[in-house]
């Protein structure tokens, strides 16, 4: 699939099998959320443009690439997408932060709304949204409608683990939309969780439930 990039760097999928793992507790959970989001990002993000500028070394002038043009936003999905933020800004300090946030019906699996804030002017920027879990899909394409109705239209999207169902709703959906993938599980069971997957990762994440 054209704009569909499942990654399988091996620290990658080490690191997805240790956070499956019911026994990982909440440090460790977050702590290899943030390093997964880290790995991801340095793949997803290796076609950022770059322009030649002058610096002065302490030895001559030389003209050296530096990233170019507007910077990054990156759009975590609230609330899970939170635990993905730092390993972006770990890379691109200078990056923006926006949020969508959305939670799913428990009965129906439909994505509701309930705050959404973007970077201004989001126009120019590449869009890095990133959620842990890709599921039906229902979140992600709300997630990009409202992007796109917002302007946005460099967007690239990140999920650690995702379902068949859901790769295809959104991909679908948003076929101009780059999406990055840690690993592509099972499929959906009658709950709509991913299988195997880890659970709620938002749970996970924050120790709550
Ligand atoms: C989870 C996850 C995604 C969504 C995926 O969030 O982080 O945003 O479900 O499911 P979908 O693809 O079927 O829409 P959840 O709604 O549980 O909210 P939370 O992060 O606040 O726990
Ligand atoms: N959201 C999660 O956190 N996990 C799933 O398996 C599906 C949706």
């Amino acid at each position: 699939m054209e704009n569909v990039f499942i990654m399988d760097h091996p620290l990658i999928q080490h690191k997805i099998s240790l956070i499956r793992n019911k026994e990982t507790g909440t440090n460790e959970f977050r702590r290899l959320i943030e390093e997964i989001a880290i790995l991801m990002g340095f793949e997803a993000l290796r076609d950022l443009p770059l322009e030649d500028v002058e610096v002065e070394t302490p030895i001559e002038t030389c003209m050296t690439p530096m990233l170019a043009g507007k910077k990054l936003a990156v759009v975590p999905v609230l609330r899970a997408g939170l635990g993905m933020v730092n390993g972006i800004t770990t890379l691109v300090p200078s990056a923006k932060i926006g949020h969508i946030g959305l939670y799913r019906d428990p009965e129906t699996h439909e994505p509701h709304e309930y705050y959404c804030k973007l970077p201004d002017p989001i126009e120019e920027r590449l869009i890095v949204v990133v959620d842990p879990m890709l599921a039906t899909g229902g979140s992600a394409v709300a997630a990009v409608d409202f992007i796109k109705k917002h302007g946005g239209r460099n967007i690239k999207c990140m999920f650690i683990i995702a379902a068949p169902e859901g790769l295809k709703r959104l991909h679908e959906t948003h076929p101009d939309v780059q999406i990055y993938v840690g690993h592509l599980d099972r499929e959906l069971n009658a709950n709509a969780y991913i299988c195997p997957g880890l659970g709620d990762a938002g749970d996970r994440i924050f120790g709550t439930k």
